[in-house]
């Protein structure tokens, strides 16, 4: 099988790629990055010489590119993972009219942090083209085609901590930050492809991963990267916010699973092992991985618009295909916490220039 990776030089899809060239020795992946400040290829460098990978710096919304690459290459599957990823630059962004003119310097290129354009036109140009390289002049496609698109839990919305409901494949959308409007209209466009041309789609709308390669502006890796450093863990509000944690190897798990035994048109919930396991709580586990202490905590001012809870009925996805999470939340964070300990290599250099311009912004003006 010949898969278009798009997004894989990031945290999940780079894991994906290591998964997918470990079980299928016979696969190739062409790997579709336009290496914004979240893209790395330093997560793909123990494979960069693997005849069975390509690697293709360009961006999803150049349609000539990725018909061309879909037709030349006889991709089978595209598993999209490009999108820009963090809820809090998603806000920072819309606030430019308070001050934070200046705010798109933070990222490589101005147009590098806009949600709608990459995560809505952006998949947008990925189904168009798709539609214009696969579909035959029946208008049929060949059984082995499918766009996967990698979705979040956050197009739900927030629960409520009493609330004991999940979200599952019925859930009506309520998305409430920039960032999950823009992932719930690119599931929408994906949708509609299927009922308007056909195309055959599978979505998963998975809860937080965790693991390697997690770039650190994102709670677990810039925890354990900052406790590594001996500075503080900066938590929003009173920390009482429901994650759903999902090691990203079994999210890998679940793609697989999806490729094999999805049925086209359908979406799958994916989520953790985890009960109800907010911030603090989620940190105090760290903490006590690492031997620190809770002086290392720092309460700081609250995520504009912050979703209480997010919390995952993933039985679809075991009933229909036979996955379900393996990880247990202890042991995940265990080896979390080692792999960044033993890849300082990986996250130091991250950790400084443009990161630690937005690091100052953002945690200044938060008023730590
Ligand atoms: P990430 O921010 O670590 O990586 C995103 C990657 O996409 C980067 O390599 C970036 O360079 C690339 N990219 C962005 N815009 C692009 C464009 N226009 N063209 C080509 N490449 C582009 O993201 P992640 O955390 O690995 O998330 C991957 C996907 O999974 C996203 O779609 C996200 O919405 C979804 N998701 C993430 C989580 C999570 O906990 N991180 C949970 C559920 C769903
Ligand atoms: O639910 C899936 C989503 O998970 C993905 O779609 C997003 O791409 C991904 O970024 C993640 O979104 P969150 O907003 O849940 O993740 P984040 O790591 O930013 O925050 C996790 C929780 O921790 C959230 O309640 C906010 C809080 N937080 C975050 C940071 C960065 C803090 O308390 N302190 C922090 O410094």
């Amino acid at each position: 099988m010949k898969l278009l990776v798009t997004g894989g030089a990031g945290f999940i899809g780079s894991n994906f790629i290591h998964y997918w060239l470990k079980n299928y020795a016979n696969d190739e992946i062409f790997n579709l990055d336009k290496l914004t400040y979240a893209g790395n290829l330093e997560n793909l460098k123990d494979i960069e010489n693997d005849s069975r990978y390509h690697f293709i710096k360009g961006d999803i919304c150049n349609l000539n590119l990725v018909k061309s690459t879909l037709e030349k290459e006889d991709i089978d599957v595209i598993v999209h993972f490009a999108a820009q990823t963090h809820v809090d630059k998603s806000v920072l962004l819309t606030e430019r009219g308070k001050g934070n003119s200046d705010i798109t310097k933070l990222f490589d290129e101005s147009i590098d942090g806009d949600f709608i354009l990459n995560n809505v036109w952006g998949t947008h140009i990925l189904l168009e083209a798709a539609v214009k390289a696969w579909k035959k002049s029946d208008g049929t496609y060949d059984p082995q085609k499918r766009f996967h698109h990698i979705s979040t839990d956050e197009v739900f919305g927030a629960l409520s901590l009493e609330d004991k409901n999940k979200f599952n494949e019925k859930t009506v959308y309520n998305p409430r930050s920039p960032y999950s409007a823009s992932k719930a209209a690119a599931d929408h466009l994906v949708r509609a492809y299927y009922f308007s041309f056909g195309l055959p789609i599978t979505i998963s709308n998975c809860s937080n991963n965790y693991g390697p390669y997690m770039y650190p502006e994102k709670l677990l890796a810039l925890a354990i990267t900052n406790l590594i450093e001996g500075k503080k863990v900066p938590i929003y509000g009173d920390g009482k916010y429901v994650r759903d944690w999902l090691q990203v190897e079994d999210h890998c798990r679940a793609i697989e699973a999806i490729l094999a035994k999805g049925r086209v048109g359908e979406t799958y919930c994916l989520g953790g092992l985890t009960e109800d396991v907010n911030n603090l709580e989620l940190i105090r586990m760290v903490l006590e991985i690492m031997g620190k202490s809770e002086e290392q905590l720092v309460y700081v001012k609250d995520r504009p618009g912050h979703d209480r809870r997010y919390a995952v009925d993933y039985a679809k996805a075991t009933q229909e295909l036979g996955w379900r999470p393996n990880i247990g939340l202890t042991e995940g964070l265990k080896a979390m916490v080692d792999w960044y300990i033993n890849n300082p290599d990986w996250w130091k250099p991250i950790k400084s220039g443009k990161y630690l311009e937005y690091y100052k912004q953002q945690y200044s003006e938060r008023g730590k």
